[in-house]
């Protein structure tokens, strides 16, 4: 187990800058979601950390050691990538110990780790089945086994359950997260699914264009995002973001939307009278029938998910979506009237996008 520093870390390929200085500190043990975007430069971050890319400018430490100048091998880092890449022609036992025979482990040694790995991803009844005997699931997670024997300081994952299908791919991330749990390696994870990320990481890491737009727990960067973008990338259905100008409403601090009605906002919100802003409302924040700040619109689209229901209906000339209990009686073309609760309303400035 090791910590892993980035000290102002660039990368260009030629004259396209692609990282434009991320510094990050992850702590021993820590599991860390690296999240944005797709081609806001995720998996060059975490090559450069694992050593198969070279690093432009900054420096990589891991354990406290500078790295830039190690190989990969030396590094002592695994990873796990979206495609498995296991050998086909060898059996799940021969793909995760191959690693360590290459390394000039003793045979017994090998099958010890191996057997543990197997024993902890649930492999044991499959050691002896080639890659095409096995399922999905079960291939990912000989890849993670592959990785795990080598007992490395710091876990690197590349986008590990893109190729699962969505039921799969839930299951395999409880996996991960149980895995962490045992063996609290160093891991970095790079996704670009917000629930993944969520639901895995101790802190998360929202990169945008090859910047790191803010680093939060889970619940810091729902509650707190620093701006519009986490804003918007955080949360699920995405928050309903309307324009607006700062205004008063009965002595109170508003915001006069586009069709004249007025949303107030909590008063410590740092705004003045007349600024450009944009509020975000998050879909599972309406109340139904709720009497602050309420609003009311046309509802276009009813969802039943089950537990919960998505209502999309029409505000402002937008489409927005609340997220209700399962029992609420919406329906197609009926009048949606909801309300929400003035501390529960972000307000952004509308020009530079960051939280006021
Ligand atoms: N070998 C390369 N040569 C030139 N540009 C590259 C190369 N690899 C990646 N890029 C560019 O760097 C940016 C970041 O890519 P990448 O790290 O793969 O993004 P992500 O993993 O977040 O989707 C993209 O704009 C991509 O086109
Ligand atoms: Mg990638």
């Amino acid at each position: 187990m090791a910590s892993v520093e980035l000290r102002d870390i660039r990368k260009s390929y030629g004259v396209l800058d692609v990282i434009h200085g991320v510094s990050l500190s992850v702590g021993e043990g820590e599991f860390i979601a690296l999240v944005g975007p797709s081609g806001c430069g995720k998996s060059t971050l975490l090559r450069m950390i694992a050593g198969l890319e070279e690093i432009t400018d900054g420096e990589v430490l891991i354990g406290g050691k500078v790295v830039n100048a190690l190989t990969p091998r030396e590094r002592n880092i695994a990873m796990v990538f979206q495609s498995y890449a296991l050998y086909p022609h060898m059996t799940v036992a021969e793909n995760m110990g191959f690693n360590l025979k290459l390394s000039g482990l003793s045979k017994p040694e090998i099958e010890k780790r191996v057997d543990e790995a197997a024993r902890m991803l649930a492999l044991t009844e499959l050691l002896d089945r080639k890659p095409s005997q096995l399922s999905g699931g079960q291939r990912q997670r000989v890849a993670m086994g592959r990785a795990i024997v080598r007992d490395p300081a710091v876990f690197l994952f590349d986008e590990p359950l893109s190729n699962l299908d969505a039921k799969l791919r839930v299951q395999m991330r409880t996996e991960i997260k149980a895995l962490h749990q045992k063996v609290a390696t160093t891991s970095v994870y790079v996704t670009h699914d917000q629930i993944e990320a969520m639901t895995l990481a101790d802190r998360i890491v929202v990169l945008n264009g090859g910047r790191i737009e803010q680093v939060g727990t889970p619940l810091e960067l729902y509650r707190t995002p620093a701006n519009l973008f986490v804003a918007g990338f955080i949360g699920s259905p995405a928050m309903n973001v309307l324009d607006g100008t700062v205004d008063a409403e009965g002595g109170e601090p508003a915001v006069r939307l586009s069709d004249g009605s007025a949303i107030r906002i909590a008063p410590e919100r740092r705004v003045r009278r007349g600024q450009a802003v944009k509020i975000g409302l998050r879909p599972e924040h309406f109340i139904a029938d709720g009497a602050t700040n309420t609003i009311s619109g046309r509802t276009l689209l009813v969802e039943p998910t089950g537990a919960l229901t998505h209502v999309l209906f029409e505000f402002a000339g937008e489409q927005m979506m609340a997220v209700l209990n399962q029992d609420h009686p919406a329906y197609h073309g009926a009048i949606f009237q909801a309300g929400i609760d003035r501390r529960q309303i972000y307000v952004f400035d509308r020009t530079t996008g960051a939280a006021l």
